[in-house]
């Protein structure tokens, strides 16, 4: 009657894929356990690792939960801890982690009554709470992991993607802090249609290079001319970061989700163990503090 669950780390966007595009970290993420109760709905008993609201329809797992139960009709209800490791507003899907934690735990504790592609939604209703916008792009890869493209919101159609065995990511969190909602609100309303035709083309050519295990032809995708030349702003030493990632041999480099976190996709350990001594080098002399993240695509 009880679960303990790993919630993933997520990389949305992928330079190439705004509000679409996601991946699953391996061993980044946040730790949850998860109990059948008799009383109905969610309560959150506990929350480590950050100061996070316990009533449920403050928190981002409980309105998850909810949203679930709400369909599931149960007699029963959950308790829920929460030991955070991922921080709010890093940009490696925070909320994301918890929101997708609690509707796999309690899918996992029924015996799966749902498909893992049937939990997103409920999922996303946490992400709404958290940012103001029903975005799937890290939800959808922490609830089936690898690359997901989310093909459409109306209705909401989630495709698992095929890829190497062999990609990994290196993260630089530097330790400030971007609201999802303020690196919207900094981007246009609209786009011009030369620039809608740089970024659908680097997306189709993104997943075809992830199908066709075609290296060459995902670096040269890995580029976003839609949020990053408005959100970099936001982000201390972004352009030197992604200069000498590319130099050490990353695929590509880019924002991770709305920031502060920066990514960068290498084929190999070895190359993204690199690429982070390299960034390691460009943001020790900033004198913001940072984290860095080596984590394979799973
Ligand atoms: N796609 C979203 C954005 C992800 O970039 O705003 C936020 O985590």
């Amino acid at each position: 009657n009880q679960i303990k669950i790993f919630c993933p780390a997520t990389v949305a966007n992928l330079s190439c894929g705004f509000d679409v595009l996601g991946l699953c970290l391996e061993g980044i993420g946040d730790e949850m356990i998860i109990r059948k109760s008799d009383e109905k709905g969610i309560r959150i008993t506990k929350i480590t690792g950050a100061d996070l609201p316990l009533e449920t329809n403050k928190n981002v797992a409980g309105v998850a939960g909810l949203a679930m139960l709400n369909h599931l009709d149960l007699e029963f209800g959950f308790e829920i801890e929460i030991h955070k490791k991922i921080k709010a507003g890093s940009g490696i899907g925070s909320s994301a982690a918890s929101a997708a934690g609690v509707v796999v735990g309690i899918n996992e504790l029924l015996g799966n009554p749902l498909h893992r592609k049937d939990l997103i939604p409920f999922a996303m209703e946490g992400e709404f709470l958290a940012s103001g916008s029903y975005h799937a792009d890290n939800v959808a890869p922490a609830i089936l992991g690898r690359f997901t493209l989310v093909r459409g919101y109306d209705p909401l159609e989630v495709i698992k993607i095929n890829s190497p065995n062999d990609l990994y990511v290196t993260i630089i969190h530097p330790h400030i802090e971007v609201k999802t909602s303020e690196a919207r609100k900094v981007l246009p309303k609209e786009i011009p249609l030369k620039t809608a035709i740089t970024q659908w083309g680097n997306l189709g050519g993104f997943i075809s290079g992830l199908y066709t295990e075609n290296y060459a032809l995902m670096g040269r995708c890995l580029q976003d001319v839609v949020a990053e030349p408005y959100r970099k702003n936001l982000i201390p030493e972004f352009d030197n970061v992604k200069k000498v990632a590319l130099e050490n041999g990353a695929l590509g480099c880019g924002i991770s989700g709305s920031g502060p976190s920066i990514y960068a996709l290498s084929k190999g350990i070895q190359t993204a163990e690199n690429v982070g001594d390299k960034i390691k080098e460009v943001y020790s002399k900033t004198g913001i503090e940072y984290a860095i993240y080596v984590s394979k695509v799973c």
